[in-house]
């Protein structure tokens, strides 16, 4: 039986990674985090100072041909990290720097039709948990399963500002809460697949749903509907 397909979309720090991955090792699938992969192109941006107040679109996409975005797999935690240019950046992409300037980058046309073509060929075989933006209406429109997530932004800022700092950045809720708002604006209104919730999408609010409880329900979902192919095929 082929494996099912899984796209999980929704608004900035809904918990979707966590979701996909925790997803993915249950049912023995691949996750695919394309946030990472338009975070990496926004890395290889800022460090080649393609990024002043906006990103330069024409340098951008010239020198997006010869770049590579790969993942690899970290042997000690056994998660797939990003990897730009055969360098493993999973550290350097979360910072609130690259959070401020990716909505601008994940904007730009040539950007998305490299990455998506990227992402439509690691899903193609099914087996995977894709999560970020489009990957329902755009990436994988005929996915098995959808999830669209969502939370209040306080709720999100909440859980991105302490992830921050544990990782030892300083920052200020208030910067945190304007960097979540600011991309759920840039994101939902950009011409090119702005962030939707596909018509048979599944939505779920987890503003007050604890991370396993939330885990729980989607992966019986996800049961169910490998079951119904299975009666199918
Ligand atoms: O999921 P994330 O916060 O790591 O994603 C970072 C940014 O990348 C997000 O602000 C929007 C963009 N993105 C996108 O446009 N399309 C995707 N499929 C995934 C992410």
């Amino acid at each position: 039986m082929r494996k099912i397909s899984i796209a999980i979309d929704g608004y900035s720090s809904t918990g979707k990674s966590t979701l996909a991955r925790q997803l993915a090792s249950a049912l023995g699938y691949i996750y695919i985090d394309t946030g990472a992969m338009y975070r990496a192109v926004t890395l290889y941006a800022l460090r080649e100072g393609l990024i002043g107040k906006e990103p330069d679109e024409a340098a951008l996409a010239g020198r997006l041909p010869g770049l590579d975005i790969g993942f690899e797999l970290n042997k000690g935690n056994g998660r797939s990290e990003i990897t730009l240019n055969g360098e493993n950046v999973e550290g350097e992409i979360r910072t609130l720097e690259v959070s401020r300037h990716v909505s601008q980058v994940a904007a730009i046309g040539a950007v998305r039709e490299k990455l998506v073509a990227q992402q439509q060929k690691m899903g193609s075989r099914g087996g995977v948990v894709m999560d970020g933006r489009d990957i329902g209406t755009v990436v994988l429109p005929r996915a098995d399963l959808k999830i669209f997530m969502t939370a209040s932004a306080e709720i999100r800022a909440g859980r991105r500002y302490k992830e921050l700092l544990d990782r030892g950045e300083e920052v200020r809720f208030e910067d945190v809460l304007h960097n979540v708002r600011e991309r759920d604006y840039l994101d939902s209104h950009r011409a090119i697949s702005p962030l939707k919730k596909a018509d048979d999408a599944i939505e779920f609010d987890n503003s007050d749903m604890g991370m396993k409880e939330q885990f729980e329900r989607i992966h019986a979902f996800a049961l169910r509907v490998i079951d119904q192919k299975k009666g199918a095929s």
